[in-house]
C-alpha cells in the first residue's frame, strides 16, 4: 500500500514480515534491532515507571509474565530493576514463536533466572499464579476481537494487575520511523515492520472501546501516552 494511502483514523490491515515464516537468523537480526530501538527510544520507561509507582510488593516473589517477549530484552531489564531494588521476582517470558524463545534464552546471561516458554497465550496454562501480566509491542499483532480476548485473559490470570506497552497510531511517527530506520541501517524486517506497527496500533479511543467491551470501566484502567510514540494501558486491581 502506498504510504500516502494510509488512513490513520483506522488500524491498518497490513501484515508484518516477522509474522510470516522466516529463518531463525532473520528473526534474530530483526529482534536484535527491535531491542536496539527499544533502548534508543526508552521503551522500558513506561513499565518501570508503573512498577515503581503502583505495584504493592507481595509476600511471595513477584511473578511477572511477559507475553510476546520476543528477544527478551524487556524482561532482562526488569530482572536488573528487581536486582537493584532487592525485589524477589519470578520472571516468565512467553512467545508463540519457538525461535524467539530460543533466541531470548541464548541472549540472556548465564546468571539470569528468567524462564522462557513457547505457546500461544490463549492456550497457555500458567504453572503457578501470576501477579502481573505485561506485554510490549504485542497487542498490535492482534485483531480487535483478540485484543478484547487478551484483556479478559489478563483479567482472569493477573492477580495484581497488567500493563500493555504498545504504539500510538499517528502519521508523523510513522514517517519519522520509516526514515530513521533506513538512515540507521536497521535490519530490513525492522525497516518494514516498524512503521507498519505504528499504522496497526492504537489511539486512546480504541483502548476505551476495547476495555469497555472487556467489561472494564474507565476508572479501572489508565490509558497514557509516553514520548516517543508509545501508548500504554495500565490496570492495578484493588487489593
Ligand atoms: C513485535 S514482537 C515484540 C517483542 C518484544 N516484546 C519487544 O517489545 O520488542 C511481538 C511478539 O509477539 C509474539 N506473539 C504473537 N502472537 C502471539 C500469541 N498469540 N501468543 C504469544 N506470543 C505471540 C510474536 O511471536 C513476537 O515475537
Amino acid at each position: 500500500m502506498p504510504h500516502n494511502a494510509l488512513d490513520f483514523r483506522h488500524r491498518a490491515q497490513l501484515t508484518e514480515r516477522m509474522d510470516e515464516p522466516c529463518s531463525r537468523e532473520q528473526l534474530r537480526a530483526c529482534l536484535r534491532d527491535l531491542a536496539r530501538l527499544n533502548r534508543w527510544f526508552m521503551a522500558y520507561r513506561p513499565l518501570l515507571h508503573w512498577l515503581n509507582a503502583v505495584v504493592p510488593p507481595p509476600k511471595e516473589p513477584l511473578h511477572i509474565l511477559d507475553v510476546g517477549c520476543g528477544y527478551g530484552d524487556g524482561l532482562r531489564r526488569i530482572e536488573q530493576w528487581a536486582t537493584a531494588r532487592g525485589i524477589a521476582v519470578d520472571l516468565t517470558g512467553l512467545d508463540l514463536n519457538p525461535d524467539a524463545v530460543a533466541i531470548a534464552a541464548e541472549t540472556s546471561p548465564a546468571t539470569s533466572r528468567i524462564l522462557w516458554a513457547s505457546a500461544d497465550v490463549f492456550a497457555y496454562t500458567p504453572a503457578k499464579p501470576i501477579h502481573l501480566v505485561i506485554s510490549s509491542l504485542f497487542t498490535h499483532h492482534l485483531a480487535d476481537a483478540e485484543v478484547i480476548r487478551f484483556l479478559l485473559w489478563m483479567e482472569q490470570h493477573a492477580r495484581l494487575g497488567w500493563f500493555i506497552n504498545d504504539l500510538s497510531r499517528a502519521a508523523i511517527p510513522y514517517h519519522l520511523l520509516r526514515v530513521f530506520s533506513r538512515v540507521a541501517g536497521l535490519d530490513p524486517l525492522v525497516q518494514h515492520d516498524g512503521p507498519v506497527s505504528i499504522a496497526r496500533s492504537f489511539v486512546p479511543g480504541d483502548w476505551q472501546r476495547m476495555c469497555g467491551a472487556a467489561g472494564l470501566r474507565d476508572q479501572d484502567v489508565r490509558i497514557r501516552g509516553f514520548a516517543p510514540a508509545r501508548l500504554c494501558v495500565a490496570r492495578s486491581k484493588p487489593q
